[in-house]
């Protein structure tokens, strides 16, 4: 059974009183309450200040009428006017307690399920055909898995996406070049250098007219449906795609074949799509291109800034395929929130997509369009990352290079046997990638050091990781398996912090789920670990001359931190090995 946010069920309590006490209605959200660090409060409810502005009532007399009416003796323990009138609440022991074990009985841990279940298309990941995945690429993949783990979490449906770069012109001279290097429909074969692949065929095109010519002819001939140029082409988006899964089964990205929406995949909608927006007189032709010009948006002087459709040439480009996603989406998918995990660079590019579409009508007030931006990753020298060597760091290397520092860490504390010990290295080198990338806020372009995301203390996945398996390491010196009927004692003031900081669970999702922010939710898990710390170095537990019911009171803590760690870690797509 899950009972959701402590601070929503006292905003309820908060409403009733005002209600009883002034005669005003408000929502639970509006008794603004916020998590409290005062001694002696727990929350604290901040609407007396709006309120008496409205009401025209001093605001600690608000303040005063929520505390005397409030009608909440089961779950809180004690109430104050504070400052201006902001009233501080103390939850109850018993209810927090009480709480604190329902967890061991609860599989969503007190997270509620969405009342109203919306449709979610999710585009993420999205690398390039006969292109290395980049470090954009990976954020791109490992912040859209965590908020596909949390949107369906949350009770959501969510249907990924992934937006192939895998159809233009360059495709024109890959497929000369497949030739060259003795390529034939059916043929199996492999590259094993895609960007080496990528650049020889370039220096090709760039270099020899003829070959250019032959490209430029086979462009036309993909174009046109061609089926043995259509059957090289398929080999080659296969040969990415395979390069492009081993990187998403070292990362533990959910995405699969299934997933794959190309940018191929729309070309055929294309045509329709910019009629369409021609019929409903949203085009203007500018220097023989055809544009649509969204609302607000200008260029330095002021003059609408264009949205090209189709290129003076004929062709259509990155802006009308996007038209077309919103357009499938939304309308033949019956999608309700369409979401783009790319970076911030593209933030204009998004908005202006998505003004067109609610002029065209492809979106509607019922429907969501949110680009999930991010920044860069820089290097310790405050650039863009490079290898040592200078070179653009590719993917399978760094996550190599984080695996084998993570054992290092690993072999200096570990008992296990070496293949247990390269497994607990792979969950702790992938997860600390993961976590570094994901507890900043998604906005901000973040450092990459090694030393910082490996880091045992900090807010690092090493840290959650490690508290998690100290949790499990003593549930099974202790030999038993605590259940939500034991119970919960908060007689020192680490147990309750504990207790506390467990309950806050659901809000923290709530908040990463609403915000698309996983950052967040790694926030929670941080304060609840560094929480959990404190109480396991103040609080016996094992030792012989803790009392039985003390014990168990405190195994039934230490269980819930580690379904709360496990769960957490899981929803960010971060393995929680029981021992490390
Ligand atoms: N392939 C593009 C890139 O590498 C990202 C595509 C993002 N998705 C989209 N619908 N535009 O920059």
């Amino acid at each position: 059974m899950a009972y959701g946010d402590v601070g929503v069920e006292l905003g309820a309590r908060v409403a009733g009183a005002l209600r009883r006490g002034l005669g005003v209605e408000i929502t639970p959200a509006e008794a603004v309450i916020r998590p409290s660090t005062r001694p002696g409060a727990d929350y604290q409810c901040n609407a007396a200040m709006a309120l008496a502005k409205k009401l025209g009532t001093p605001p600690r007399q608000v303040a005063q009428a929520i505390v005397d009416n409030l009608d909440s003796a089961d779950l809180v323990a004690g109430t104050e006017v504070a400052g201006p009138g902001f009233v501080n609440l103390k939850l109850s022991d018993g209810w927090l307690a009480a709480r604190a074990a329902a967890l061991l009985a609860d599989d969503r841990l007190g997270v509620d399920s969405a009342a109203e279940p919306r449709r979610f298309a999710l585009d993420y990941s999205s690398p390039n055909v006969a292109k290395e995945m980049h470090v954009g690429h990976l954020r791109s993949s490992i912040i859209g898995d965590a908020v596909l783990r949390l949107l369906r979490f949350a009770g959501h449906e969510v249907t990924p996406h992934n937006h192939l770069g895998d159809w233009g012109t360059p495709f024109g001279m890959l497929i000369e070049h497949l030739v060259d290097e003795g390529w034939t429909p059916g043929g199996g074969h492999t590259i094993s250098d895609l960007n080496g692949f990528y650049q020889a065929a370039r220096v090709k095109f760039d270099a020899d007219p003829a070959f250019a010519d032959r490209a430029r002819a086979r462009v036309v001939r993909l174009q046109s449906g061609d089926e043995p140029t259509l059957a090289l082409w398929q080999q080659l988006v296969d040969e990415s795609t395979r390069h492009f899964e081993g990187v998403y089964a070292t990362l533990g990205i959910q995405l699969t074949r299934d997933d794959l929406y190309g940018e191929s995949f729309y070309n055929p909608l294309l045509d329709d799509t910019v009629s369409d927006l021609e019929g409903k007189g949203l085009t203007r032709v500018s220097d023989g291109a055809v544009c649509v010009f969204p609302p607000g948006f200008t260029n330095r002087e002021g003059e609408p800034l264009p949205l090209i459709v189709r290129k003076s040439d004929g062709g259509y480009g990155y802006a009308a395929t996007d038209l077309a996603t919103v357009r499938y989406w939304a309308g033949e998918r019956g999608m309700t929130d369409l979401l783009y995990v790319v970076g911030t660079p593209q933030a204009q590019h998004f908005a202006m997509v998505f003004a067109a579409s609610r002029q065209a009508g492809y979106l509607t007030d019922g429907h969501t369009a949110v680009h999930i931006g991010f920044g860069s990753i820089l290097g310790e020298d405050g650039k863009t990352i490079r290898t040592r060597a200078g070179g653009s760091v590719k993917l399978a290397e760094l996550l190599a290079e984080a695996v084998d520092n993570a054992a290092k860490i690993v072999a200096e504390r570990s008992a296990q046997d070496a293949a247990a010990q390269a497994e607990v290295a792979r969950a702790v080198g992938i997860g600390a990638v993961k976590y570094a990338d994901l507890s900043n806020d998604r906005e901000k372009d973040y450092v990459f050091t090694w030393s910082r995301m490996l880091a045992t203390e900090g807010n690092t996945s090493v840290y959650l990781q490690y508290a998690n398996a100290r949790c499990h390491s003593v549930l099974t010196k202790s030999g038993t398996t605590p259940d939500p009927a034991t119970e919960v004692l908060l007689g020192t003031e680490q147990e309750r912090a504990l207790a506390l900081a467990l309950v806050r669970l659901p809000a923290a999702v709530d908040a990463a789920v609403a915000g698309y922010a996983p950052h967040k939710l790694c926030a929670y898990l941080f304060e609840a670990a560094t929480t959990f710390t404190a109480f396991y170095d103040a609080c016996p537990i094992l030792k012989e001359d803790v009392p039985a019911e003390l014990r168990a009171s405190r195994l039934a803590l230490v269980a819930a931190t580690s379904r709360v760690l496990t769960l957490g870690l899981g929803l960010l797509g971060i393995e929680a090995p029981h021992v490390l």
